[in-house]
């Protein structure tokens, strides 16, 4: 089996695409095969052909360099920009199936090291009404990566969402505090320091604003590698 890591988040908009995709260049370039996964992708737009374009999961693709079919990588497209549960009701097509998804998974894993999946939002966010990306993650052993914004506030929701993840058993490889703005250094600092007290998980470092993925962070996931 591959090693499948899911990159979640604290929110929309974190960061978790621009993690992934530094992830998966800096994987490629050490020889790993990358396989990437949006398994519902929502906010997507219509190309000329009337096919949904899932824009997160093309930067991921090219990022590895993974020429999988888009029906593989981003099974579920939404057109509405809303949690899958929601932008399926809306959109008046099918929620996200997850058998679907796992045979998906599967073929994408046949041909991969490890295959770098992304969330919707945050781990609490409804791919059904009855299913959200902690389901997944169990469902699937999917190990989970949480970016941080690391902005004023964000102890907060940083702190329940590692809560919820361990509650409900998901394995967490790490989580990265990302400077998604410009920091006001003390609190990007001080937000680092509370998050070593506030929590077990593993931190894997900081990506700042605008900078590569440090050769660290990378190497700290290759080593706790399953
Ligand atoms: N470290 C960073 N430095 C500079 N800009 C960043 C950084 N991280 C994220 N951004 C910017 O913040 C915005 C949101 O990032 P990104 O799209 O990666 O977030 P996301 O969590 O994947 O969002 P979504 O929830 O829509 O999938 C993008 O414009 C991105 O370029
Ligand atoms: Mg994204």
């Amino acid at each position: 089996m591959a090693r499948r890591i899911l990159v979640t988040g604290t929110d929309a908009g974190v960061g978790k695409t621009t993690f992934g995709c530094a992830l998966a260049f800096a994987l490629k370039a050490r020889g790993i095969h990358v396989g990437v996964m949006k398994p519902a992708e929502t906010g997507c737009e219509a190309g000329a052909d009337g096919v949904l374009e899932p824009a997160d999961v093309r930067a991921l693709a090219y990022a590895a360099a993974c020429s999988m079919p888009l029906d593989l990588m981003a099974p579920f497209r939404y057109r509405s920009p809303l949690a899958p549960a929601v932008a399926a009701e809306v959109d008046s097509l099918p929620a996200p199936d997850f058998e679907r998804i796992d045979k998906c998974l599967r073929q994408i894993e046949s041909e991969s090291d490890v295959v770098i999946v992304e969330g919707v939002g945050g781990i609490a966010t409804p791919i059904t009404w009855s299913r959200d990306y902690a389901d997944l993650a169990s469902l699937l052993e999917l190990e989970l990566i949480v970016v941080i914004a690391n902005r004023p506030g964000c102890l907060n929701i940083a702190a329940l969402t590692l809560k919820y993840a361990a509650s409900r058993g998901v394995r967490i490889a790490g989580y990265l505090m990302n400077e998604v703005e410009p920091a006001t250094s003390a609190v990007a600092e001080s937000n680092q320091s509370s998050m070593a007290r506030l929590t077990h998980a593993r931190s894997l470092g900081r990506l700042r604003f605008r900078e590569p993925l440090s050769k660290t962070i990378v190497e700290k996931l290759l080593t706790s590698g399953s």
